[in-house]
């Protein structure tokens, strides 16, 4: 690999990278076009550090060569790796957990099967948080769960389908679950636990970009997980995706959005029931 001295000197940038502001309005242009994430000012010596390694690791004599390039091509295979850059995959198992006790009442009043769509699930704990709220509640093996995983991030989604995580990540999972959904790695494996195939069969995963144009068929899901990634995405994008999710949901249907997101003001097509959980209208 070249040190940072190299690849300042090929690119005639400063060790610390920073863009022109040209090249990161550029790049957060394309970011903004295909994933919705707005790029905020305070980010752009990230991106220059990021963007001016990704462009000389493939023999782009600039940054705005490379993003030239992905500006010209939508189908180039780059565009993963340059999404991958710049999400935000922070997530935790059992993360706003009454949301899971809601969920949890909601699925046992509910005809089965039951479906529900985690559309941002990113490395993974979300989904296998559902999936164990779904085995608790509906434990008769013969009533139909099941959960469909995606996110953007393909690197993500493909941690989320390995489900093999620190032991420090489970600490808020409860014992009992440790013991029932989770696998303790020995050896080599030491002090990782891994998702048991009982549970990670409940949960398909895939790569879905919110932005993109084919979606799931009306009334397809009992419930969406939406949670902190409408944070990333302006008004209107919000407002587009929020309208895109009612027609997928079944009557009575339920979006989970994170604890900072309020989209009451946005669309008619949810209204708030409370602690951040919408019904569809
Ligand atoms: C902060 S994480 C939230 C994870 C989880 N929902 C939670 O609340 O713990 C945001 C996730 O949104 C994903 N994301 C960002 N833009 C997206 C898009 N256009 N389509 C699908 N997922 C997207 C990111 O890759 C990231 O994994």
């Amino acid at each position: 690999m070249e040190s940072s001295q190299n690849i300042s000197s090929i690119f005639a940038l400063p060790a610390q990278a920073k863009l022109s502001p040209g090249d990161f309005e550029y790049a957060a242009k394309l970011l903004r076009g295909r994933a919705g994430i707005v790029l905020g000012a305070h980010k752009q010596e990230m991106a220059g550090r990021t963007l001016a390694l990704r462009a000389h690791a493939i023999g782009h004599k600039s940054v705005h060569e490379y993003l030239d390039e992905l500006a010209r091509n939508p189908t180039s295979p780059e565009w993963e790796m340059f999404i991958n850059s710049f999400t935000i995959n922070h997530t935790a198992f059992f993360r706003e957990q009454h949301h899971f006790e809601i969920l949890a009442r909601f699925v046992r009043t509910r005809r089965k099967p039951i479906s529900i769509w985690c559309s941002a699930a990113s490395t993974g704990e979300e989904p296998y948080t559902i999936a164990m709220t779904l085995r608790e509640s509906c434990p008769q093996p013969d009533v139909g769960v099941s959960i469909w995983a995606t996110d953007i991030d393909t690197n993500a989604i493909q941690r989320a389908r390995e489900g093999v995580y620190p032991q420090e990540r489970v600490k808020p999972v409860p014992e009992d679950y440790l013991h029932k959904y989770f696998q303790r790695g020995t050896g080599r494996r030491a002090g990782l636990v891994r998702v048991k195939d009982s549970l990670r069969s409940l949960v398909e995963f895939g790569v879905f970009n919110l932005l993109q144009n084919d979606w799931p068929a009306p009334g397809s899901f009992d419930a969406i997980f939406c949670r902190n990634t409408m944070i990333y995405f302006d008004k209107a994008t919000q407002t587009k995706i929020l309208e895109r999710f009612a027609p997928t949901l079944k009557t009575g249907g339920l979006l989970f959005a994170g604890h900072s997101e309020n989209f009451t003001y946005l669309t008619d097509a949810f209204r708030l029931q409370g602690q951040t959980v919408y019904v569809k209208s």
